[in-house]
């Protein structure tokens, strides 16, 4: 493995923007691709200068999946590296995004196959150009959806569409992405970057910890049954309140009640503290 900067961080009014930056192999995963984002996030998450990440890929391309020569074929002889590798993937696409302290957006530009489905899934957010092309395509050659992929497409899609394109690996463009659910809107890829990093704006108006405190908690739920989730959630805003270092909640009272400056209905207090989110 002779590559390095497989993945280019750029940060922009506190957006941080991080590309798959392998364009000529469409952005698959190779191993040191997965190591050098694997860093990455780890430096993003306590970097105070980077409030949301969008997570994008260079090129026409937003990720290929897994890199089928690095990861299967070169590591086939190799089994604890095989499985270093693939716990650091697994890792880094899975439970580090989706429990990412910062709001996430995938920002799909292009292709997104296989393997790639997982950190869409994992972002808090996604964001398609109309034009990009996904696909299960893990079906056209024997193998099932990679990793959990399966579970994602389950939880994310609905029922008949996600066993449709987990069978069939027919593709979709990203309007057939937002009509089923895949993300959260699809927009021409001429006005890709710029929605996303105004929706990444909007999110940055808000209480870092609400947000993640937020996030946390509707990922939790889902899993839990009612007397569980009560519970649960009134533990959790015990410690949205205990942890909140902005005081987001009184802020946000005195400016409605007292100081009349805002309508919560309508949208966010205006932050006094901006302090990066632990
Ligand atoms: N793994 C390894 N190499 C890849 C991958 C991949 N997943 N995807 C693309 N490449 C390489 C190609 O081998 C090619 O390399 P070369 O230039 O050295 O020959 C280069 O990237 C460009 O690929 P092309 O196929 O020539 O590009 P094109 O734009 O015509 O097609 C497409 C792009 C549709 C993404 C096609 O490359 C493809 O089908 N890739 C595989 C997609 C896939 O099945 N991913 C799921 C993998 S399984 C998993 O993730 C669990």
């Amino acid at each position: 493995m002779s590559e390095a900067n497989t993945v280019t961080v750029q940060i922009e009014d506190a957006v941080a923007i991080v590309t798959l930056n392998r364009p000529a192999k469409r952005n698959a995963m190779s191993p040191t691709l997965h190591l050098e984002m694997a860093d990455v996030l780890e430096k993003l998450r306590y970097e105070p200068a980077s409030r949301v990440l969008i997570i994008t890929g260079a090129g026409e391309s937003f990720c290929a999946g897994m890199d089928l020569k690095q990861f299967f074929m070169d590591l086939k002889d190799n089994p604890p590296e095989f499985d270093r590798i693939f716990r650091i993937a697994t890792e880094w696409r899975f439970r580090t995004l989706r429990y990412y302290p910062k709001p996430t957006i995938a920002m799909v530009n292009g292709y997104c196959f296989g393997g790639a489905f997982t950190q869409v899934c994992a972002c808090d957010f996604a964001i398609a150009a109309d034009e990009a092309l996904f696909g299960l395509s893990e079906v056209n050659w024997g193998i099932l959806p990679g990793g959990i992929v399966a579970w994602n497409v389950a939880q994310v899609l609905n029922f008949r569409d996600a066993l449709y394109y987990a069978m069939t690996g027919d593709t979709f463009d990203g309007k057939k992405a937002r009509e089923i659910g895949f993300v959260n809107r699809s927009v021409p890829l001429s006005e890709l970057r710029q929605a996303t990093i105004a929706f990444a704006k909007k999110l940055m108006e808000k209480s870092p910890a609400a947000m993640r405190y937020t996030k946390e908690a509707i990922r939790a739920v889902r899993f839990m049954n009612e007397p569980q989730a009560n519970d649960y959630l009134s533990a959790k805003s015990d410690a949205l309140r205990l942890g909140d270092k902005e005081k987001s909640r009184e802020q946000g009272m005195t400016q409605f009640l007292d100081e009349k400056s805002y309508r919560p209905g309508f949208g966010h207090f205006k932050r006094k503290a901006s302090q990066p989110a632990k």
